[in-house]
């Protein structure tokens, strides 16, 4: 299996997730592992796998992620196995304001949900549930744990 893990970071905690993914991959195949602006569309063919990854803006993917899923012409992931999570707060960690988040949350949600309808619109196999790893804090940490549930999230993808 051939697997592409691509993500977009701002702080570094999506790029530990997406290192992650990769590393739990790599048992089942050939994986790389590359920032979004390093990836053109045309660079899909080929792998069996793909799985996006983004830090969650304003309840939606980076403007990167964004323009990335965009540029994948119409069918351009058919036959191809794809899988999408983001990195979010839980509102209960924020600091101030995690009353607000919540109710904003629970109407607009996290960017993971929108990658994968868009891998699927472009006729990616989805193979997974989207999934959301946590940050204590805009710029991270990540919460204890998430690596290790990232890793379990792409062996349960190897084995699809
Ligand atoms: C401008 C901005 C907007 C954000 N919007 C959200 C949001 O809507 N929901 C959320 O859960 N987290 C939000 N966050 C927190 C980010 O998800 C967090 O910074 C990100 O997971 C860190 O990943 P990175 O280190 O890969 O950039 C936001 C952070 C920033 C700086």
């Amino acid at each position: 299996m051939k697997a592409l893990v691509v993500y977009d970071s701002f702080f570094g905690n999506t790029e530990q997730i997406a290192r992650a993914v990769g590393e739990a991959l790599q048992s089942a195949g050939d994986v790389e592992v590359r920032r979004v602006t390093d990836v053109t569309p045309d660079q899909l063919a080929g792998f069996d796998l793909v799985i996006v990854g983004s830090p969650t803006r304003a309840f939606r993917p980076s403007p990167n992620t964004k323009a990335f899923l965009d540029a994948i012409p119409a069918e351009g992931l058919r036959g191809i196995k794809v899988a999408a999570f983001d990195t979010r707060i839980a509102p209960e960690d924020v600091k101030s304001g995690g009353g607000v988040l919540k109710f904003f949350a629970k109407m607009f949600g996290y960017a993971a949900d929108p990658m994968a309808k868009k891998l699927q619109q472009k006729g990616g196999t989805l193979v997974a549930q989207p999934e959301g790893f946590y940050v204590l804090d805009s710029e991270g940490p990540l919460r204890d744990g998430e690596l290790d549930r990232a890793a379990d999230w792409a062996r349960h993808i190897a084995a699809a």
